[in-house]
């Protein structure tokens, strides 16, 4: 393991039985508590968003935002929230997409990405990979280009990857963390 990779993992947080039982909850709110920490993630997935060749960064609404943002800044690139539906007060587009119970759908508005745009997508999490891949359909139903996404941790058990493989279409997905 990397010294990059030791530190966030000493930051983040396994809490038991959280939101429901049986499930261990990765809470990240120690690492963006500590400096050092969250300026090497932002540091590294600036570098992604970069070496990426992406023109916007996308985040995914809510935790995807406070990492996302400072990543946009940091790699001189406009961010684009992907928010929860009925958020966003302009033109928007919408994709709905399966929970364990129920349904859920996002939005983002669809002024903010054209077909000269190439976004990375930034979120903490990828777990099972449903709301990634709402999020890169909805980016190439408003015409851009998916450069790629962009994560902190993957929960590797719960095959996130290979339910993105289809719809990454060679796009890479980097995470920083393989638990
Ligand atoms: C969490 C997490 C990821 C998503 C991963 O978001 O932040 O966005 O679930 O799960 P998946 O790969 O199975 O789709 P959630 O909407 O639960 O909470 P948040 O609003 O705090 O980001
Ligand atoms: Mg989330």
């Amino acid at each position: 393991m990397t010294g990059i990779e030791e530190l966030l993992l000493s930051r983040i947080r396994d809490v038991a039985d959280y939101p429901a039982p049986g499930v261990l909850f990765k809470d990240i709110t120690p690492l963006l508590a500590d400096p050092a920490a969250f300026t090497a993630l932002t540091d590294a997935l600036a570098g992604i968003a970069q070496s990426s060749g992406a023109t916007k960064v996308v985040g995914l609404e809510a935790r995807g935002f406070i990492l996302g943002a400072p990543v946009a800044v940091r790699a001189g690139l406009g961010f684009i929230p992907v928010r929860k539906a009925g958020k966003l007060p302009g033109a928007t587009l919408g994709q709905a997409y399966d929970l364990e119970y129920g349904s859920a759908e996002i939005e983002v508005h669809a002024e903010d990405l054209s077909a000269d745009d190439r976004v990375l997508v930034v979120d903490d999490v990828l777990a099972t990979g449903g709301t990634a891949e709402a999020s890169l359909q909805l980016i190439r139903r408003a015409g851009a280009e998916v450069a790629g996404l962009a994560v902190l941790m993957e929960l590797g058990f719960l095959g996130g990857r290979a339910r993105l493989e289809p719809t990454l279409a060679g796009a890479p997905l980097e995470a920083l963390l393989r638990l």
